[in-house]
């Protein structure tokens, strides 16, 4: 699955912003790195004081991004390629500019005020509860003068949370991915849709508030919900796919969202955002994620970057041989991988201004604009919204799609040698274990064994195969008998 940040991917229109048919003009380059899907970050009407993951509409195409015409056109021309088209679900809050906010907000009254939550503030005058909302030590609550009573915003005062215990709200939610499914999108990745249950009455406990709430809220119901939301997606023909950022950081809880083959297809498992570079820490996370989803009968999702976060090749200093290895960890653990685009480029974080900082959350420099093109303009046909990444020139498509050594070359091969490969794709991992600085693992079904070895230390390592063969080495010198340091190597052994 490949992850596409609409804004920052390609402009054809020369608006500064990418758009649905830079897409288009783009799926050749998707088709040839040989990706299987794409998820676009959120493309409805909005407001973007969250960048789309505030919706205005659900069943629109905001104009910034093209027409509903030119979706169906980019699904179509998808297709045709054997690429599948995920969207962005935004259940657990909308836009306050949504209409259904508007109305809502208007009078106690009001048809819709149910539609959000609302609260008094309690007998002593504090607050509902001391929730923490994200990227602030603020209050979740925001009290609106007009109707004299607090509604939850989870995030930005201007993203107000949906009420889920309201029939007609998960009705009309649901309408709003048949609209989508009817158009022939494959599936949905899913808003922090942990979130859509709510305890309200259940404070935080003080030493976790500083995370705010989003990471905290873990509650029964929401399981109803998702339950709810699958039989819509089951109810639709072909293999259509949810995908839950289910932002816990803990395996065991996250493979709960799973269900019994009746709730999320599959769940982001974040840890690895936040795991350091070391062959210890990685063996450890995925001994926990294995044990974990084959507990729960589950299927693992990997990841190693995305828009909210640091990018893999700037948590890791711009070193492309360890980024590399990293691209090897994503694409041959168990599990459906998720590339952000640009980290087939070794793509670094743009440094960002206080000026140019234009994110409520701090998180521009993973948003920048992907270079095309090794020229100053990196083929954007007018200044884009964002600066680009300082080695933009370097690891442009352009300078990396000519050289045989490149990040970018490097990442085809791998994801073709993942498609050849069953037990890349399917296996069962085994034998997951540390040699010093060496984490190694295997992957095995029926007739194949393939074995992963990853150097994690800055020096080169003797180490000689005995048993198999070399059939990707992620080092530009790689020699016998050594592993070189950053190196990864996939090995095919003879079947035991
Ligand atoms: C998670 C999304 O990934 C992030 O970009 C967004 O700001 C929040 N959810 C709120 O929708």
């Amino acid at each position: 699955m490949y992850q596409i940040y609409p804004r920052s991917f390609h402009d054809s229109n020369g608006d500064g912003i990418g758009d649905l048919n830079g897409i288009r003009q783009q799926l050749g380059y998707l088709s040839w790195l040989g990706i299987d899907a794409l998820w676009l970050s959120p493309i409805f009407p909005s407001p973007m004081r969250d960048f789309g993951y505030d919706v205005a509409n659900y069943v629109e195409i905001d104009p910034v991004f093209g027409t509903l015409r030119d979706f169906d056109d980019l699904i179509s021309e998808a297709h045709d390629l054997g690429i599948r088209v995920l969207l962005d679900w935004i259940p657990n809050h909308t836009s306050s500019d949504h209409s259904w906010f508007v109305d809502a907000r208007s009078s106690r009254e009001s048809e819709r005020r149910d539609w959000y939550v609302w609260r008094d503030a309690k007998p002593d005058g504090s607050l509902p509860n001391n929730w923490i909302r994200a990227w602030s030590d603020e209050s979740v609550w925001t009290w609106d003068h007009e109707t004299e009573q607090y509604y939850l915003h989870c995030f930005l005062p201007s993203q107000p949370d949906l009420n889920w215990e309201n029939v007609e709200v998960r009705t009309a939610l649901h309408e709003t991915l048949r609209f989508w499914l009817d158009r022939g999108v494959d599936g949905f990745r899913m808003d922090v849709v942990h979130l859509i249950g709510k305890e309200l009455d259940a404070d935080d406990p003080e030493e976790l508030r500083a995370l705010s709430h989003t990471p905290l809220n873990d509650v029964a119901v929401t399981h109803e919900y998702l339950r709810e939301i699958r039989a819509v997606i089951d109810d639709y023909p072909g293999d259509r796919v949810s995908v839950g950022e289910v932002y816990l950081f803990d395996p065991e809880r996250v493979s709960a969202y799973y269900g019994h083959q009746d709730e999320l297809h599959l769940c982001f498992n974040f840890s690895s955002l936040f795991t350091g570079w070391r062959a210890e820490a990685w063996l450890a996370l995925i001994l926990r994620t294995e044990s974990a989803m084959s507990a729960a009968q589950a299927w693992p999702t990997w990841v190693m970057s995305n828009h909210d976060n640091a990018r893999v090749a700037t948590r890791l200093g711009g070193d492309q041989a360890r980024v590399r290895a990293a691209l090897v960890l994503l694409l041959t653990l168990r599990g459906t991988p998720f590339l952000y685009a640009g980290e087939e480029l070794g793509l670094q974080d743009a440094l960002i201004d206080p000026d140019q900082a234009v994110d409520p959350g701090g998180r521009d420099g993973c948003r920048a604009p992907l270079p095309w093109t090794t020229g100053s303009d990196h083929g954007w046909p007018v200044e884009p919204w964002l600066p680009f990444a300082a080695d933009a020139a370097a690891r442009s498509v352009e300078a990396q799609q000519s050289d045989e050594c490149s990040t970018l070359r490097f990442a085809k091969r791998l994801l073709e040698l993942r498609h050849q490969s069953v037990a890349l794709r399917r296996g069962e991992l085994l034998a997951a274990h540390t040699q010093g600085d060496l984490l190694v693992f295997e992957r095995v079904v029926d007739a194949q064994r393939t074995r992963v070895v990853v150097n994690f230390s800055k020096d080169n390592l003797a180490f000689n195969v005995v048993d198999g063969a070399i059939v990707l080495s992620s080092a530009l010198d790689a020699q016998p008998g050594v592993i070189r340091a950053g190196e990864a190597l996939v090995i095919a052994l003879a079947r035991a």
